[in-house]
């Protein structure tokens, strides 16, 4: 028994090395994604303050304190910031020959065998599925998901930033956003839809960390190394070795 166990052993560490490690996430890739995550992380903070203003300035008798502006200076940074590294994410996957993994994955997306087996797998009662690119169906229903409500806070938060800086790149785009306004009923009918797509940015977030730990447990492919490194291991193969034998 125990030699039948040593044996297995063996065999696992060497279908281990031969383990190929596989590019999977370009520099620009990971990149944006780090940046996206940071400005969501202070957008949110910076956010919630001027949703609701918890903290107050030290007292003073000359008017310095000038807190909610502040906050909003780093909020409206970092919004463009966000802006910023969306579009050029957009333009990534679009255009970047090296996203190109990311964009055949579409083709997973209408292939309802897939589905099928990728929601087995996520019910442990089958095997994961061969996939063309670097998402399953729902990993990638679920990005398209978060870019339509990052489309949407960026846009609802540049018809807020027309109403509060008047110069320069706000002068410029007051014309284009004012008529949005009027449709969307109003400019704080504007600011609650602002408000509630962070909620469900929100509550995207968790869900997305939670998935990417489960596949990276259960996939034993690396998948969180891939976002940082930009490679991960491929599937362990044993077969060639059977065969030499
Ligand atoms: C993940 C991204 C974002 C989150 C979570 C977020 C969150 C928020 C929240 C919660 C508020 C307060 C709304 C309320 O009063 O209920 C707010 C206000 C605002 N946001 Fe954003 N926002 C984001 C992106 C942006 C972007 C891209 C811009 C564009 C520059 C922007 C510009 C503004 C402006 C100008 C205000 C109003 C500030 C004020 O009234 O003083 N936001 N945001």
């Amino acid at each position: 028994m125990q030699e039948v166990q040593a044996n297995s052993l063996e065999e696992e560490k060497i279908c281990n090395k031969r383990r190929r490690i596989e590019y999977e996430f370009s520099l620009g890739t990971r990149w944006t994604h780090w940046i996206r995550a940071f400005a969501i992380f202070v957008l949110t903070f910076t956010g919630f303050y001027l949703a609701y203003v918890f903290i107050s300035p030290n007292p003073s008798d000359v008017p310095i304190g000038f807190l909610n502006a502040e906050f909003r200076m780093w909020h409206e940074i970092f919004g463009f910031v966000l802006i910023a590294v969306s579009l050029f994410k957009g333009y990534l996957f679009f255009i970047d020959k090296e996203s190109r993994k990311e964009r055949v994955a579409f083709w997973d997306v209408v292939n309802p065998i897939i589905w099928a087996k990728q929601i087995r797998y996520y019910l442990f009662l089958g095997e994961h599925p061969h996939l063309r690119g670097a998402y399953n169906p729902l990993q990638f229903v679920a990005y398209i998901g978060l870019y339509v409500m990052v489309f949407i806070i960026c846009l609802t938060g540049v018809m807020l930033y027309v109403h509060v800086y008047h110069d320069g790149l706000g002068a410029l785009l007051y014309p284009l956003m004012r008529p949005l306004e009027v449709m969307m009923g109003g400019l704080s009918m504007v600011r609650q839809i602002h408000h509630i797509t962070m909620w469900g940015i929100l509550l995207f977030v968790p869900v997305h960390i939670y998935m990417a730990i489960f596949n990276s447990i259960m996939g034993r492919e690396g998948a969180i190394d891939a976002i940082v490194s930009g490679y991960k291991f491929g599937k362990p193969n044993c077969k060639k070795k059977k065969k030499k034998k």
